[in-house]
């Protein structure tokens, strides 16, 4: 018997889902190269990660952040800016929670009671307490120095690492609060400390810290604006690509080989399976989308009550869910510039043979190609929906299916 209560399928946002699917090279770059690297003393750029709505970046970094607290480190739940708010404050309040964590509350050192009294000031007031006042030291280096020494009492444990996620960047607007946040975080990176190492020598380490930041393409730009080179230096920026359909094959795999297991009444678990003609259905329908993988895959196991979901099961499934994930990929597209959506809507209705540069200039009826030029470098290097190859295609396969075909119906 499956219930609706059973599903391990999460299509709503924010979680850990269950069924996990691909992301390796993010999650092997957190335990291959960031954690350790970081860990002995060695630099290493902060991580921003964006990608259209649904792609999947909360999820990523709140995986690799549970991952991390379960290794004990130090790691602020994802901290997420809502539109129009004083980021500053957000993180000062979660900084207090980690130098909390770290034991730094219980310290009688005159420097530290400082620096927490200075740290719950901007807690309280934000951005607008150095302008204000007009003295002391600016709300961000109080952040900064907070950052440094929960760094430093990571660093004494040996094997802790301070994870920062800060999540929905693109709702930072305000560039001044914007460039502020940066910088405390990347001057918190950027910092060295003087250890003495075996031979009594003396050098200079990082401390062990790793940040996250995780939001929309936009992002990119508007960070660029003020502080682009400096920026750059100090955050590595990747755009997330769909799932690849054999990660979403393997992802559904379990199911397929020895059963999802479920809790049976007797204490025991009974195994839910699938038949393979619906694990390709359920991939099929989700056109790479995380977000569209998890509805398909709920659908599916609300569709019946058996312990084998069907083919048919999917399609049952997907009838409900078709009006969602229409609305799924037309508020990706509602959310671009006109004339980026005009470039996608000329460039599918063109047969994909082609889909070049100078065609669909031609289509969205520009005199010169290089007119569509900047439209269509934004589209595939800010957005990744589209790539520039001979001729152009589509990477983001659900608008594609969208504009080129009656996907979802
Ligand atoms: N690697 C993955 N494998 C399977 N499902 C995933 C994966 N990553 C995310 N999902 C699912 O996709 C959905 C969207 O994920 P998430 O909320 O992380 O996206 P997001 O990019 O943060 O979206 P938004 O821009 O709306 O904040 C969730 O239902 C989540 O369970
Ligand atoms: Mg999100």
């Amino acid at each position: 018997m499956r219930t609706p209560l059973d599903s391990p399928f999460s299509p709503g946002s924010d979680t850990v889902p269950q069924v996990w699917a691909g992301r390796t090279a993010y999650l092997s770059d957190w335990r291959d190269a960031l954690r350790p690297r970081r860990l002995s003393g060695i630099h290493e750029r902060g991580r921003t990660i964006l990608g259209e709505a649904g792609s999947g970046k909360s999820s990523l970094v709140r995986r690799i952040a549970r991952e991390a607290a379960a290794a004990g480190d130090w790691v602020t739940p994802q901290i997420r800016i809502p539109s129009g708010t004083d980021p500053l404050k957000r993180l000062a309040a979660e900084l207090l929670e980690l130098a909390s964590t770290a034991g730094l509350g219980s310290a009688r050192e005159r420097r530290i009671t400082d620096l927490l009294g200075r740290v719950e000031t901007v807690a309280a007031s934000g951005i607008s307490l150095s302008l204000r006042t007009g003295r002391g030291p600016d709300a961000y280096t109080s952040l900064t120095d907070l950052i440094i020494e929960v760094g430093r009492e990571a660093m004494r444990r040996r094997n802790v690492m301070v994870l920062l996620h800060v999540d929905e960047v693109q709702n930072i607007t305000d560039d001044n609060a914007r460039s502020q946040l940066l910088v405390a975080l990347g001057d918190a990176l950027t910092h060295e400390e003087a250890v003495r190492a075996p031979g009594n020598r003396m050098i200079e380490r990082s401390l062990p810290i790793a940040v996250y930041l995780t939001g929309l393409p936009e992002f990119a730009d508007m960070a660029g604006a003020r502080t682009g080179a400096t920026f750059a230096r100090r955050f590595r920026t990747t755009i997330l690509d769909p799932l690849d359909d054999g990660d979403l094959m393997t992802a559904l795999q379990p199911f397929v080989a020895e059963g999802w297991p479920v809790n049976n009444n007797a204490g025991g678990t009974d195994p839910v399976f699938m038949e393979p003609a619906a694990q390709r259905a359920i991939v099929e329908l989700s056109c790479g989308e995380p977000f569209l993988f998890q509805l398909a895959g709920e659908r599916a196991w609300y569709a019946g009550t058996s312990n084998l979901i069907t083919a048919d099961d999917v399609r049952t499934g997907w009838h409900d869910a078709a009006a969602e994930a229409e609305a799924h990929v037309q508020r990706i597209l509602d959310r671009l510039p006109a004339r980026e959506r005009q470039f996608l809507e000329t460039m599918a209705k063109l047969p994909p043979e082609e889909r070049t540069l100078a065609r669909i200039a031609q289509g969205m009826g520009y005199t010169r190609s290089t007119d569509a030029g900047p439209t269509a470098q934004r589209l595939d290097s800010s957005r990744r929906i589209i790539h520039r190859g001979r001729p152009y295609g589509f990477r983001h396969r659900a608008i594609e299916a969208y504009l080129t075909s009656d996907w979802p119906w």
